[in-house]
């Protein structure tokens, strides 16, 4: 979750690292710190906050000198946020950053105890620091690491300095991400591509239990028996404006308006000669005949786009669609085999549970299809097949143009099962692509309403609780409007479908409680109109997202928010999820919360 920068180079270390942990603080943290070779020994600042009071420690003590160090941005898992906990830790003669969680660290402890080693902190990651110490004696920091890691259990990224090799840093993973960054004559570690995107666009993956070794200029990998082994080099597509806030206030609110290129970019990259066309990824009209049951498995907002995927699927193409949150997928034993396939949605890619779920999947032997905004990360090479959204990085913690994309994405999946099992001729898939191809426009007409968006926020501002509802489509993009709006506002905020509520849930709706509904499906119109009557009778204050044009009666709804837009019912989410982020941004901004650094949420949740 949290993230690890190292530099090696002719730069000032100290700068190069900072600067890099800024640009991975949208991955959520608690504490910070960096090690640095100066004139030949390690000197390490950390401390527990923002990285204000990092800087605030390095102008009172003195920022370390050298061109050779590892940063690192903390998210607590063992031992609370302080100083001593901060990372990185020293033990012995090694120095190390550490992301991840290791899972057999108190046998690991009581084992170095009685080797005579002394802790400084309660994190688990310290132990690292002492483990590869230990397995030192022979002064072979490749050997030390090789040993060290046949010993670790869970998850980890480390960057680790050796007291004996100055100017040399070593790296090392383990399902959490480390990619390397290779400049003129310089070389890098991070947790994410923005930390050294200034610097260079060439980048090096590493796979599992991979080891580097970085020094003059030259960069060396090896496999976890010390074989050297060879790497290619890949660019970065990202450029450095994309990674950054362009006169915006906040990532989100900059993330939000970049939707409609995103997906007119990500829908181009799919549709030839007017149709989706998926072979490129290797997910043919074979494998989709070949489909008895869809799974998808996904967490938070790449859930809620499943669900979409799902009524568009069975709607469209007839097959089955199950969506299964990934932490529950992975214990649950999910009856799956080879005629099916498995669907993750991932912006980052490198989700645990996710992860996980994929793997199970392709233990079971079904087909394993991965959507991925992050196209070097751990579930997009894992996957038998990939698709990549083209939404470019999304830094802000809660996810906007990554969910459009998604689902731009999976209405094409739909469309292109519909007509790889005859359940829609040529000419139909053409027409249905000829209207998603709409989208970019419809979602530019919704972000002129921003003024509209505020509004209503001003409205939610002081309240304790709400409500979103609606049906079908609307209903699944209620739960992406509620979970976005309670992420960033910290309001009690739930979705229901509309039919549901009178089943125990209405019984909270009291005078001025907000009901956000949404109500743009033709076919279940009437039903979800009597559902907001049901609600306004109850005292509810009723905020309507509904087609222009859509009759209400008198007095049922409070504040309408009015769609306009030549998309299909099945494809309003499209353009209707834009209002629902700007609502949500803005009663948070109004609130006095930094939408893009929510508390205690991680962009990356790269531990279960
Ligand atoms: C979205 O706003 C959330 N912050 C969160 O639910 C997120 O969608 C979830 O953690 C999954 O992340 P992923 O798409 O990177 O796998
Ligand atoms: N588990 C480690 C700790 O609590 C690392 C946490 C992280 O990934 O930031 O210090």
């Amino acid at each position: 979750m949290c993230g690890i920068v190292g530099y090696i180079g002719k730069r000032d270390c100290s700068d190069v690292l900072m600067d890099g942990l800024e640009k991975l603080e949208y991955r959520g943290y608690d504490s910070a710190g960096i090690a640095v070779f100066e004139n030949g020994s390690i000197k390490t600042v950390k401390t527990r906050g923002k990285l204000a009071c990092m800087k605030a420690k390095l102008d009172n003590e003195g920022k370390p000198l050298g061109c050779c160090g590892i940063g690192h941005t903390r998210w607590a898992t063992h031992g609370e946020p302080s100083d001593i906990n901060s990372h990185p830790h020293s033990n012995g003669r090694v120095t190390i950053v550490h992301n991840g969680i290791i899972e057999n660290y108190a046998e690991l402890k009581d084992f170095l105890k009685e080797k005579g080693y002394v802790f400084l902190s309660q994190t688990d990651s310290e132990v690292v620091a002492c483990l590869l110490d230990y397995y030192y004696s022979e002064r072979n920091p490749l050997k030390a690491i090789t040993e060290t890691v046949k010993e670790l259990r869970g998850s980890f990224a480390l960057g680790i300095l050796f007291k004996d090799f100055p100017d040399r840093i070593y790296a090392v993973r383990k399902a959490s991400p480390l990619i390397v960054g290779k400049g003129d004559g310089e070389f890098f570690i991070a947790s994410d591509i923005p930390a050294f995107l200034k610097y260079t666009k060439e980048y090096i993956l590493l796979d599992d239990d991979e080891i580097v070794c970085m020094e003059n200029g030259k960069a060396q990998f090896f496999n976890v028996h010390g074989i050297e082994v060879s790497k290619e080099v890949h660019t970065a597509e990202w450029d450095v404006e994309q990674a950054q806030k362009q006169g915006f206030p906040h990532y989100m609110l900059k993330e939000i308006h970049e939707q409609p290129d995103v997906a007119d970019k990500t829908l181009k990259a799919v549709i030839k000669n007017g149709v989706p066309d998926f072979s490129d990824a290797g997910f043919t009209d074979d494998i989709m005949r070949s489909i008895k049951k869809v799974f998808v498995v996904a967490c938070g907002t790449s859930m809620h786009a499943g669900i979409i995927a799902r009524y568009a699927v069975e709607k469209l193409a007839r097959i089955p669609v199950t969506v299964e949150t990934a932490s529950e997928f992975r214990y649950m034993d999910p009856i799956v085999g080879k005629d099916d396939l498995v669907i993750l949605i991932s912006q980052s890619g490198e989700t645990a549970d996710t992860k996980a779920g994929l793997e199970l999947a392709k233990e079971k032997g079904a087909k394993t299809l991965a959507i991925v905004n992050v196209k070097y990360s751990a579930i997009a090479r894992a996957a038998d097949m990939c698709i990549n959204t083209l939404a470019g990085p999304e830094i802000a913690v809660a996810s906007t143009k990554a969910y459009t994309v998604q689902i731009a994405v999976l209405y094409l999946i739909a469309f292109r099962m519909a007509f790889a099992n005859g359940n829609i001729t040529e000419e139909e898939l053409k027409a249905l692509t000829k209207e998603i191809e709409k989208a970019p426009d419809a979602i530019r007409n919704i972000l002129k309403k921003e003024d509209e968006c505020r509004f209503i926020a001003s409205r939610l501002v002081n309240v304790e609780k709400l409500f979103f509802i609606g049906r079908g489509f609307d209903y699944a993009l209620s739960l992406e409007g509620s979970l976005k709006l309670k992420e960033i506002t910290y309001i009690h905020s739930d979705a229901y479908a509309a039919g549901e509520l009178k089943h125990g849930t209405i019984s909270l709706i009291e005078e001025g409680v907000p009901v956000i509904t949404i109500a743009t499906q033709e076919s279940v119109l009437p039903k979800t109109i009597s559902n907001m009557e049901e609600v306004k009778a109850r005292g509810a204050t009723v905020i309507a997202l509904a087609r222009k044009g859509t009759k209400f009666a008198e007095n049922t709804v409070d504040i309408l928010f009015e769609i306009d837009t030549e998309l299909p019912d099945m494809l309003t989410p499209l353009a209707t999820v834009c209002g629902l982020q700007l609502i949500a941004y803005y009663t948070s901004v109004l609130r006095g919360i930094d939408p893009d650094k929510p508390r205690n949420l991680a962009k990356s949740v790269t531990t279960e």
